[in-house]
């Protein structure tokens, strides 16, 4: 087991080991305290991890009430959010009670964002299931719900009180979930450590505990520097500005995972183009992404994906901030406007 310790508006652990769950009570009732603890999750984890997590929080002297959510992206929604905070509200819920999220990215945005409105802000510890949500999403306090004219429309910024990942619950994640997550994986390699990127070179099985502790250490240090993303935070976007636009185009058919593996692939080829990057860097991440079944294009044309990134909430704008990379293990972010994205984007797509 290890600790990170994230120094961000509220300082906070992350907490990373095998077979944890069971210590989920111990450790909530340290870092968050309260007397009542309300677990969010959906149907999917309800079923395989919720009971434990009940006994664990019970043992450590909580009452502990439940709030399943259907699963699936499209209940990260307002509907949702107004359930959770009239449930808080009849479980009377104090703002010194914790919230305690058990799920993959929709369950801990949503009840992230609940509990940074309930009271005007309650505990909240993050229990992540998913391997995109133990690297990503439950580290640095962006929560975040979908309104109907676009993904992460509303939300705010509120630090957890802990994080618990505990990896053995990954083991009953579906295949595509999990290479989902590893190309959040492999974007950490490219913008930030060329050690890890080549550790992904090795079955990710035998060494998840390491890589997963890797990641969430390179996200606390960009956090840390710039937690509410004005600057360097902009480098985990890397792929996610074509990554966006290819899930928009699909109507969020491809998965988020697949989507940034396209837009790494196009941003580095089109880096590797313009001389920005050696071309090994560009086969480097093909053969990577490759190797984890991920795409390495989209059959979206290009007019259609700047069209879709115009409509990008993270556009500056007539500027979009892009990271591109210089190596593996380094990035730069580049302030472009719409025609330079149109050229990176026609430059990354043609596979010559
Ligand atoms: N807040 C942030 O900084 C941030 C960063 C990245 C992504 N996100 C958000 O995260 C969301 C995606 O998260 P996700 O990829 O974890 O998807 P998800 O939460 O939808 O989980 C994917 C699926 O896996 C199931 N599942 C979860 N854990 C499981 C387990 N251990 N065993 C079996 N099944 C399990 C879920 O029920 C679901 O069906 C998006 O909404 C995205 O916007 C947020
Ligand atoms: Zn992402």
């Amino acid at each position: 087991m290890r600790t990170i310790a994230v120094t961000a508006s509220k300082r906070y652990n992350v907490i990373v080991g095998r077979e944890i769950l069971n210590d989920a009570g111990t450790i909530i009732a340290k870092s968050a305290g309260g007397q009542v603890a309300a677990i969010v999750t959906d149907d999917n984890i309800a079923m395989l991890y919720a009971e434990r997590l009940n006994v664990a929080l019970a043992n450590s002297g909580y009452r502990v009430v439940q709030y399943v959510i259907p699963h699936g992206e499209h209940n990260k929604n307002a509907n949702t959010f107004l359930s959770l905070l009239n449930f808080f509200a009849e479980h009377r819920l104090s703002h010194k009670d914790v919230v305690v999220a058990l799920g993959g990215g929709v369950v801990g945005d949503v009840a992230g964002f609940a509990a940074a409105c309930y009271m005007r802000g309650i505990r909240f510890v993050q229990i992540p299931t998913t391997l995109l949500a133990m690297v990503d999403s439950s580290v640095g306090g962006k929560t975040a719900i979908n309104l109907d004219r676009g993904k992460n429309l509303a939300g705010t910024f509120y630090q957890p009180d802990a994080v618990i990942c505990d990896v053995s619950l990954l083991s009953t994640l579906s295949d595509a979930v999990f290479h989902d997550g590893c190309a959040e994986v492999i974007k950490y390699g490219i913008i930030a450590d060329t050690d890890l990127f080549e550790s992904l070179k090795k079955p990710l099985n035998t060494q998840l505990e390491d890589v997963i502790a890797r990641c969430i250490t390179i996200k606390r240090d960009i956090v840390v520097e710039d937690e509410f993303d004005n600057g360097v935070r902009k480098l985990l976007n890397f792929g996610h500005v074509v990554g966006h636009a290819v899930e928009l185009l699909s109507e969020y058919r491809t998965s988020h995972g697949k989507a940034i593996a396209a837009g790494m692939a196009i941003v580095t080829r089109a880096a590797a183009r313009m001389g920005i990057c050696e071309p090994h860097t560009l086969y480097d991440l093909l053969h990577m992404l490759h190797e984890y079944k991920l795409p390495v294009n989209t059959t979206y044309k290009a007019d259609e994906l700047v069209d879709a990134c115009l409509s990008d909430k993270k556009r500056d704008g007539e500027y979009f901030h892009l990271a591109v990379p210089e190596r593996i293990g380094k990035c730069v972010i580049k302030k472009i406007s719409i025609e330079e994205l149109e050229l990176f984007i026609r430059l990354g797509q043609e596979e010559r």
